[in-house]
């Protein structure tokens, strides 16, 4: 039985002002669902019988390392990586969607018309993004073969794109147009159960 437990970071001062990538703080409201984080996955792991001791992943960007900020004595490992790093919105980065509209409105266009590969000029695609999670999948994997017993809890806190890219590789059959449209909501905790290779076994959603 192979357990990911997974977040996006809580609502970032980007989220509240409508902006894509940057590297802000979390708002208010995030900031209290980093605080209700540690209880919320200390009831679900008690409920399933995972570890309590937590191996945590996250992106380089602020947000998510403010989001796992007060796990406390609980976490026996911790590693940032670029890989979780939210899509690279290239020049549009912490600009609106209006005003990418506004100033590069055929790259909003093409956006619109193939979300999965394009590219946002000098940044990235979705089809970048799964490339690049596929590292950190294959290093979760590695993990699952150094904790068989489940001696800790692998908790990964990362982004929208990123997240979608990471569960359209674990479900396996995802269509390519699809993965830019998941639904990967705010403060919710995504429990799942991997079977060796793709395809999910269960995806658990527990909110706040
Ligand atoms: O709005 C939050 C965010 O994580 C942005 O930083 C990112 O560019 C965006 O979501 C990705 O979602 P979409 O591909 O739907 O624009």
């Amino acid at each position: 039985r192979r357990v990911i437990y997974f977040s996006r970071h809580g609502e970032s001062m980007a989220n509240v002002t409508g902006k894509i990538g940057g590297d802000t703080h979390l708002s208010p409201q995030g900031k209290l669902y980093a605080k209700k984080l540690p209880d919320l996955l200390h009831h679900i792991m008690t409920s399933k019988r995972d570890s309590q001791s937590l191996h945590v992943w996250t992106s380089t960007l602020k947000r998510t390392q403010e989001t796992t900020e007060f796990f406390g004595a609980r976490v026996v490992a911790r590693k940032a990586w670029k890989e979780l790093d939210e899509i690279d919105a290239g020049i549009c980065d912490m600009m609106t969607y209006e005003e990418v509209e506004q100033k590069f409105p055929e790259d909003a266009h093409l956006r619109d018309q193939d979300k999965f590969n394009f590219r946002y000029r000098s940044g990235e695609s979705y089809a970048d993004v799964t490339a690049r999670v596929k590292i950190v999948l294959n290093a979760a994997e590695e993990w699952f073969a150094a904790h068989p017993r489940h001696g800790a809890s692998l908790v990964i806190v990362s982004h929208q794109a990123v997240l979608r890219c990471v569960f359209a590789l674990l479900m396996g059959d995802v269509a390519q147009e699809e993965v830019p449209y998941i639904k990967v909501p705010l403060h919710t905790v995504m429990r799942v159960e991997w079977i060796k290779g793709p395809g999910i076994v269960k995806e658990e959603k527990f909110h706040v």
